[in-house]
């Protein structure tokens, strides 16, 4: 299995190359991943900004097996639930066809992933839209750093959030205080196919509003 000294040249990858290719990556071999690595990873994810600066993360390293095992069946709770709504609307596309058979090996194989690291921000989450974008907004941000620096060194990573359906069933597994909320879940290892790759989005001139909403210069009719 490669060590940190094999991928660090990764590391080195254009900034646009990455964004473009960054897309979740569920499918996991369970081989190790060094300790150097992750912590590479972590490192880089706190480049990230927060509200006011406050950084007040705390990312949890999940190895033990156990506590793997919780969140898997967390993760599978969610799903089985989840899933038939995600099935209804993925019909005749095939496209979100093959993300949901991804997301499915992925409930199937949750505690199988060498590394899952769950990321948390300490506070309040206040009920007004800009309490929420800027508690949320404090997490996100390192998130995205991380899932790039992963895609720049080819190690496997997918976003979820599912495990996170109960605040107090995550609280218990992982032995969180009540000042603490886990606000991504992320398995991570060696990508089991080719792994990363260009990712499918909306185009630009869809989605852009100049000064007003819809006002779309760029879209076609
Ligand atoms: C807020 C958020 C929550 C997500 N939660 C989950 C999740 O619980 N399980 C999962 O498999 N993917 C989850 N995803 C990943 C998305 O499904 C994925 O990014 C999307 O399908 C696009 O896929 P791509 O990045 O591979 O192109 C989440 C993404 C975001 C931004």
């Amino acid at each position: 299995m490669p060590d940190f000294s094999d991928v660090s040249a990764g590391l080195q990858m254009p900034l646009a190359e990455a964004m473009q290719t960054q897309r979740a990556v569920r499918r996991l071999r369970p081989d190790p991943v060094d300790d150097e690595t992750v912590l590479e990873v972590l490192r880089l994810a706190t480049k990230a900004p927060t509200g006011g600066n406050m950084q007040g993360w705390e990312f949890m390293v999940i190895r033990d097996p156990g506590v793997k095992h919780q969140l898997a069946r967390l993760n599978r709770q969610a799903w089985s639930i989840y899933r038939r709504f995600a099935r209804r609307a993925a019909r005749g596309n095939i496209s979100q066809a093959r993300i949901l058979s991804a997301v499915q090996w992925q409930a199937d194989h949750f505690e199988d992933a060498p590394v899952i690291i769950v990321c948390c921000l300490h506070g309040r989450v206040w009920p007004s839209t800009m309490g929420k974008a800027s508690f949320f907004g404090s997490i996100f941000p390192a998130v995205q750093n991380l899932l790039l620096a992963a895609r720049a060194i080819g190690l496997g990573a997918a976003l979820t959030t599912l495990p996170l359906w109960s605040r107090t069933l995550v609280r218990r597994t992982l032995g969180l205080p009540h000042t603490l909320t886990a606000c991504a879940v992320i398995p991570m290892g060696w990508p089991m196919g080719g792994g990363y790759g260009p990712t499918t989005r909306r185009p630009i001139e869809e989605i852009l509003h100049l000064d007003h909403y819809g006002t779309r210069p760029y879209a076609s009719e």
